[in-house]
């Protein structure tokens, strides 16, 4: 590399290549004029080298454990801020004046209830299904009843959509949630703030109102800062290349849900509490470090490791002290899964396998065990994690949209499979 180009020798020819630069973090080599001049494609699968987007969201910087949101790290806005300043600063790049703030909850506020034939539309499914089910299509659904902002060109209904997912997901998921359990559906309250409201909508019945704990609240909502943004994930990287054909924004969210909903990706905090179960007592943990280590077992250790972090997790660490606060506060300070938790991290960070492979805990790993002592159900894990990940989303496909180079996400193949071949009738074929 030089200067500002690459140079990329095949066989006798050389080709010279753009490179771009970002603000932090690596410089790219601009690979779209290679199959004009050369004929060939480049060949990454999994995306392990490749960037798909230009973007000024969200940074990581995986070997230091650095994440930042718009600039401002990860610990200082868990520390300080709250969801929904967040919210405002990954939409719209600043964080809100005072004045900009009040406005920004107000509105979303305003949009908390669905349609009054949501709750029809609910009935639809089974009862015990898994409420990762009724989340991908009751958001996706959200597109047959407001029709009145799915046209993408349109700024004003961009911004209305994005209002609307942001706080219709925590009614949804509340449904999702009271659905599978065979409770009424609990209306939003708008005097309550954003996670003191979704705590309301879970756990309240109408014979007992449901008085949210602040301490509950203040966790929840950081554990929804923590999960808002992860630059191009997985399920962002769905959002984005559903949305870069046109389609509306509730159909791109159901899309991101869907591919949240995998243990690899958000499922794994629903894994990693079941792996904690499963384990169960501090004595049983070397096996299971065994079958992790085991090239013939497929078990993986649930809540560890990471595609960019070759590192402790930033939001891990912030999770772990939530964690506690929370055990504090309902009086399960001795949860035997916390002991299981704590000694499994302690054994993996000393163990030669996972240190060599840089194998620390993600934010996966101490998340269920919060929710699960604030009472969700291991099926709602996901859930929550989609209920705040929905504006990083959304903010990911506003940015894309509002690109004037933006173009339909086509990616090319290396093809293994037969030549072309002439068709044979059936009695012909052997
Ligand atoms: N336990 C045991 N070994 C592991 C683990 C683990 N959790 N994760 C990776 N490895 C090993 C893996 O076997 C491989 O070994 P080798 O080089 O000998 O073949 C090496 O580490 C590299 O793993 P990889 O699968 O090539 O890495 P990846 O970047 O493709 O996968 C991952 C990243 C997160 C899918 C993987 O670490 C994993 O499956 N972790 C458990 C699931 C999990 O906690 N996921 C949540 C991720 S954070 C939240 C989110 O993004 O949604």
């Amino acid at each position: 590399m030089s200067g500002n180009t690459a140079t990329l020798t095949i066989g006798d020819k050389a080709i010279e290549l753009p490179t771009k630069s970002g603000s932090v973090g690596p410089t790219v080599v601009d690979i779209a004029p290679l199959y004009k001049h050369t004929g060939m494609f480049t060949y990454d699968p999994g995306f392990t080298s490749t960037a798909s987007c230009e973007s000024q969201i969200t940074y990581i910087d995986g070997d230091e454990g650095v994440l930042l949101y718009r600039g401002y790290p990860i610990e200082q806005l868990a520390e300080h801020g709250d969801f929904l300043e967040t919210c405002y600063l990954l939409l719209y790049g600043e964080l809100p004046t005072a004045a900009q703030k009040a406005d920004f909850d107000y509105r979303v506020t305003r949009h908390t209830m669905v349609h009054e034939q949501m709750a029809r539309f609910f009935q639809g499914f089974r009862r015990d299904a898994h409420p990762m089910a009724v989340m991908v299509a009751s958001v996706g659904a959200l597109s047959a009843f407001y029709h009145d902002s799915t046209d993408i060109s349109d700024p004003h209904q961009r911004m209305i959509s994005s209002m609307r997912l942001i706080a219709k997901m925590p009614t949804l998921a509340a449904m999702a949630y009271k659905y599978t359990i065979g409770q009424p559906f609990v209306y939003p309250q708008n005097n309550l703030d954003y996670p003191s409201n979704f705590l309301r909508m879970c756990f309240s019945v109408p014979c007992e109102d449901y008085k949210p704990n602040p301490i509950l609240a203040r966790a929840l909502d950081r554990i929804f800062i923590l999960h808002a943004d992860h630059e191009q994930n997985a399920s962002t990287s769905t959002v984005r290349l559903a949305g870069s054909s046109g389609a509306n924004p509730f159909a791109c969210i159901a899309a991101g849900i869907a591919c949240l909903w995998g243990p690899a990706h958000g499922g794994a905090n629903e894994a990693a509490l079941k792996m904690l179960q499963e384990i169960g007592t501090v004595d049983r943990i070397p096996q299971y470090i065994a079958k992790a280590k085991d090239k013939n077992d497929p078990f993986r250790l649930m809540g560890f490791g990471h595609r960019v972090y070759k590192n402790y997790d930033p939001r891990a660490k912030i999770m772990q002290r939530t964690t506690h606060e929370v055990l504090n506060e309902l009086g399960h300070k001795d949860d035997p899964l916390l002991e299981v938790a704590l000694e499994l991290e302690r054994i993996a960070l000393h163990d030669e396998y996972f240190i060599e492979k840089k194998l620390y805990p993600n934010i996966d790993f101490y998340s269920g065990i919060t929710l699960k002592a604030m009472g969700f159900p291991t099926s709602m894990f996901t859930v929550l994690f989609a209920l705040a990940r929905t504006v990083g989303w959304i903010a990911q496909w506003k940015e894309m949209i509002e690109d004037p180079s933006q173009k339909i996400g086509r990616p090319r193949q290396l093809y293994t499979g037969a030549a072309r071949r002439d068709y044979v009738s059936p009695a012909q074929r052997r």
